[in-house]
């Protein structure tokens, strides 16, 4: 949340490359944008509220100069969005911006207020400004006032400092908000992730918890949270410009969306070989001595998990317990350290999902991580990671990530019930070789939506919609509800079918339209009477199912898509496509911002 971009050049002016590098953040936050620089060692700053074009228009019509620069696009946390709250925020000696949140803002706001700072905004944030200028009141160095102002700082920060008069100098920190230095020609960089730097340059240092640095055009110096210099590993990313453009695609979603087929037929391309075997990095746990996994995610990541939790039990017999990250600690949970903890996570930044691996791993247990961004926090904090390797994934709105995390879950699954000789080669068989299957049927069903854009235009009509699903389809049920809401602002709301009966039965009329995911499995016959309960109660059944499924599911049904057989345990990834483009073409419908929805942003690193 917040997306922060910083340069120091010898010899160009660098507001446009900022603004470049905003464009390639916008994805974690975009209520607010701001730029500073030096011009001649004094500070010039320029702040719009909005989206990233407001300040583009702003620049092109009052551009800046300058060889030093910052950068911001906000996802707001303390105070409205407004110009006065937008970063970066500055005192008469600095300019910063930052992504975190302070907690103890209060305190240190009426302290430098006492002493006659003057406030001109609602955050968190320019209490920091103010406490940097403090201790350089003192007669302190930037480094020196940098040093002496980070401890005084409770909660977590990403932070990029520029000084006025230090044409050569820009200072980044970190704690528990991820940052990264970028070494170019002649130029050095500061940004949230590799991804804002990729077009400058490939190669990053990610900085460590408690680390800072001065960098300058010539260099970089890392500081460690005792204040020791440290040495920290410079990684070529492999990630270029072109990645991350949106090619003949209106929005980003829709582009990953349709990335699917190709994406997981990568993976299955590394993680399966010969018959059934699997192919996963080495982990540092033997699955047969495991008693209890547990699962920890949020949002769409805490779906894949919550489905990986079927495969883990019926394919591995292996107990599994999942939680919401930003539930499990609170809820005390009993870690027993010969257990193992899976924290799935597409950007592995998200605060909530840290916080709990941090937890688990504190009470001793080997964490495996299923991550997309590869040097990111919960990948580096982890015992083993299992990339999911989808890409960059820029849509706030997660798809092809959902899909691949899936992948990489029953693949985990699959190895876990091989080796703890629960599921037969005959079965294991079966299933990879459907997973093989699977990337041509995606594409079958992406390439024929036309069905989905129509009956979209009269869900985007609808205030409220249910999301129905028994098994593993009960997942998949609440990942649709949460894509529908996400996007479109209709209320949707994910039901296991079997508890409908209980209570919510009650909202169901002639104006409700009831989403239900059925295909033609072991479960089915039990959804098909659901089916029926909420049909005699005027409700609109819209059926995804097959073509057996279609056959049977009785009179009174309002909509339905029939799509390809599929077997049973692989079914949520391939019904996970239409989903998400029934929500896509309702936003689209709608008329809303589909890959920046209101009040989002991507990467959530605060709690
Ligand atoms: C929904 C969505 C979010 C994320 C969640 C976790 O479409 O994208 O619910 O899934 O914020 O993010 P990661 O996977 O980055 O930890």
């Amino acid at each position: 949340m917040c997306g922060i971009v910083g340069i120091v050049s010898e010899k160009r002016d660098v507001a446009e490359s900022l603004l470049e590098g905003l464009k390639r953040l916008e994805y974690r936050g975009y209520d607010s944008a701001g730029i500073a620089t030096l011009i001649d060692g004094k500070l010039a700053m320029r702040r719009a509220t909005g989206k990233l074009k407001a300040l583009s228009d702003k620049l092109e019509s009052d551009p800046l100069r300058g060889h030093v620069g910052i950068g911001h696009t906000r996802w707001a946390t303390h105070g409205r969005p407004s110009e006065d709250n937008a970063h970066p925020h500055s005192s008469e000696k600095v300019a910063l911006v930052h992504n975190g949140i302070i907690e103890n803002y209060r305190d240190l706001r009426h302290a430098l207020e006492a002493k006659g700072h003057v406030f001109r905004s609602e955050t968190d944030t320019e209490s920091i400004a103010h406490l940097i200028t403090d201790f350089l009141n003192m007669g302190m160095t930037p480094q020196e006032a940098t040093a002496a102002a980070l401890p005084c700082l409770d909660g977590a920060f990403a932070l990029a400092v520029l000084f006025q008069d230090h044409n050569n100098l820009l200072i980044g920190a970190r704690r528990g908000s991820p940052l990264a230095i970028g070494y170019g020609e002649g130029e050095m960089y500061l940004g949230s992730d590799a991804l804002a730097l990729a077009p400058m340059t490939n190669r990053i240092t990610y900085l460590e918890e408690g680390d800072w640095v001065e960098i300058t055009a010539e260099s970089a110096i890392i500081h460690d949270k005792h204040g020791d210099i440290a040495i920290r590993a410079i990684h070529e990313t492999g990630l270029s410009a072109l990645e991350i453009g949106k090619g003949t695609y209106r929005h980003y979603m829709l582009k990953e969306i349709f990335e699917q087929p190709v994406v997981i037929g990568d993976a299955l391309e590394t993680m399966t070989f010969g018959d059934y075997q699997i192919a996963l990095p080495d982990l540092p746990f033997d699955w047969k001595n495991i008693r209890r996994l547990s699962i920890v995610a949020c949002g769409t990541a805490y779906y894949a998990g919550m489905t990986a939790r079927y495969w883990f039990e019926q394919l591995a017999g292996l107990p599994t317990d999942f939680d919401v990250a930003s539930e499990y600690r609170y809820r005390g949970a009993l870690v027993d350290p010969s257990d193992v903890m899976i924290v799935i996570s597409q950007s592995g930044e998200t605060a909530d999902s840290l916080a709990a691996l941090r937890y688990a791993k504190e009470r001793g247990q080997k964490i495996v991580s299923v991550v997309n961004v590869q040097h990111s926090t919960i990948a580096r904090e982890s015992d083993a990671i299992v990339p999911s390797l989808c890409g960059p994934e820029i849509s706030v709105a997660s798809t092809k990530a959902f899909t691949s995390q899936l992948i990489v879950l029953l693949c985990m699954a699959l190895q876990a019930g091989e080796k703890r000789g629960f599921l037969s080669t005959d079965k294991a068989t079966e299933i990879v070789d459907a997973l093989r299957g699977l990337p041509s049927k995606m594409n079958d069903v992406l390439r024929d939506d036309n069905r989905l854009q129509e009956v979209a235009q009269n869900i985007a009509t609808t205030k409220a919609i249910f999301y129905l699903g028994r098994g593993l389809m009960y997942p998949l049920a609440l990942e649709g509800a949460l894509k529908l809401k996400e996007i479109s602002y209709i209320h949707a709301e994910g039901y296991p079918a079997g508890e409908l009966k209980h209570g919510p039965l009650a909202l169901v009329d002639e104006h409700m339209p009831v989403v239900v995911l059925a295909p033609y499995d072991s479960l089915f016959e039990k959804t098909s009477s659901n089916v029926q309960e909420i049909v005699a109660r005027g409700g609109r059944i819209h059926l995804f199912t097959d073509k057996v499924g279609h056959a049977n599911i009785g009179a009174g049904i309002t909509w339905s898509l029939v799509l390809p057989a599929i077997h049973e345990a692989i079914a949520p990834i391939l019904y996970a496509a239409p989903l998400q483009l029934l929500a896509y073409y309702t936003a689209l419908a709608k008329g809303t911002d589909v890959d920046h929805p209101r009040n989002l942003a991507k990467s959530v690193t605060v709690e």
